[in-house]
């Protein structure tokens, strides 16, 4: 990698849209043909949408940028985020460069492994059935690689049994059995799914129960993603406020969400703006990694933070997040969206592993750019800008006309979509 392939693009924002298209373009080696589709001239269209779901009748297109400043074990990475909310992709970029400051970004994660599960009822003896399960454990993960196809190929397949049994229920006691599948480089829905629906049968036989539903879990917990990263304390200085002092009013944010599930909520939605944006991005299935997320964060009973947030021995911030994250870069919307594909060139993605670890960072440094504003200056006074922008651009202004309304409106503290419009026939004339 040159010096010059680094994602530190001071002034990126201040670009043209087609200009950043550009630099984009050249950083990842993208083809004439994949940057008509960034532009919107090519894309998704009907037909491919039409394919992909019942009763299409068109394509929905939301924006695509591009966060910058990211560092993640050593490798620079510009990240394409899919979102229709202002302040989140500047705020992130903000967030990456001052973990850059503190060398970037370390990630690691688990092996891609599933969780796919079959519920089995009408059992005589729950414990005796679970027994019956185990002892041809070895039986069953063979059965599951022979529907394995092509991830089997790919060195992925059945890992392990586990069961689960739960006594009190209101409909009597369950059997739960899990099968615990390594789905390589895909999001795994389908051949979880595939696996367990061949497996029912055979749990039937060895338990003389009857075998209910058979469907992979999103709370994909043996395939975690995670990231650490610190912030010199200098970094965090800004105007009167010292340093040491914003470290410490961002710790005591973090553990407001620790502690309280109504903060944690909150706090956790700034995180998967982060990581929903990526997600999309890369065509993966972001209701699946919402519903893990959740979950995850309330795995000991209490919904709490993804995050952790501490002052080190030198008086440094440091962050650290660990959540499930299914995402794949081969099958299902990566395959067919051709922005999708266009998204993991740009990120350089070699393998599932690699974007899980990158998304994970992606929260984190969304996190600490939230809780920094709102733990100093608030977070109104950004967004505050960039509804201006979204305002004077409602109102009929375009290009540098934009800015100006902005910067009137933004002095007056007068930001309504009627100023806007006045503001419009006024500079107009
Ligand atoms: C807004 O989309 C996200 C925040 O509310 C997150 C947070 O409160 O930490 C700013």
């Amino acid at each position: 990698m040159t010096n010059e392939h680094t994602s530190r693009i001071p002034g990126f924002y201040k670009r043209t849209l087609a200009e950043r298209a550009a630099m984009v373009a050249q950083w990842a080696g993208l083809t004439p043909e994949e940057q008509a589709v960034l532009l919107g001239l090519s894309g998704l269209n009907a037909t491919q949408a039409d394919n992909m779901i019942e009763n299409a009748i068109g394509v929905y297109a939301l924006p695509l940028g591009i966060a910058t400043n990211f560092l993640i074990n050593g490798q620079d990475y510009l990240v394409p985020m899919v979102i229709e909310e202002p302040s989140v992709v500047a705020a992130v970029s903000n967030a990456a460069r001052l973990f850059r400051e503190g060398g970037g970004f370390t990630t690691s994660s688990d092996e891609p492994v599933m969780i796919g599960q079959i519920q089995v009822l009408d059992l005589a003896d729950v414990y005796v059935a679970a027994g019956a399960v185990m002892a041809q454990r070895a039986m069953l993960l063979a059965e599951a690689n022979q529907v394995g196809g092509s991830i089997v190929k790919h060195g992925g397949g059945a890992r392990d049994i586990q069961v689960r049994p739960i006594m009190d229920t209101p409909i009597g006691p369950m059997l739960v059995v899990h099968l615990l599948y390594d789905t390589r480089d895909a999001m795994g829905a389908n051949a979880v799914n595939t696996a367990v629906e061949h497996l029912a049968p055979f749990v039937e036989q060895l338990t003389g129960g009857r075998a209910h539903l058979r469907i992979l879990s999103n709370l994909s917990d043996q395939r975690k993603a995670r990231a650490e990263g610190m912030i010199p304390a200098g970094e965090l200085q800004s105007g009167n406020l010292r340093g040491v002092d914003a470290v410490r009013a961002i710790v005591e944010a973090g553990v407001f969400a620790e502690v309280d599930p109504y903060r944690a909520t909150t706090h956790n939605k700034g995180i998967m703006n982060g990581i929903d944006a990526v997600v999309i991005a890369t065509g993966n299935d972001w209701r699946a990694i919402e519903a893990g997320a959740h979950a995850y964060a309330a795995r000991d009973g209490q919904y709490t933070s993804l995050t952790k947030w501490w002052q080190d021995e030198n008086g440094n911030l440091r962050g650290a997040i660990e959540l499930p994250l299914a995402v794949g870069i081969v099958g299902g919307a990566t395959r067919v969206h051709p922005t999708a594909q266009i998204a993991l060139k740009i990120l350089g993605i070699q393998g599932a592993r690699q974007l899980a670890e990158i998304i994970a960072a992606v929260g984190m440094a969304q996190n600490l750019a939230a809780m920094r504003a709102l733990a100093t200056e608030g977070i109104q006074h950004g967004h505050m800008r960039m509804h201006a922008r979204q305002l004077a651009v409602a109102a009929g202004a375009s290009g540098e006309l934009v800015t100006r309304i902005v910067q009137a409106m933004v002095a007056e503290g007068n930001i309504r979509l009627e100023r806007a419009k006045a503001l419009v026939s006024e500079m107009r004339k």
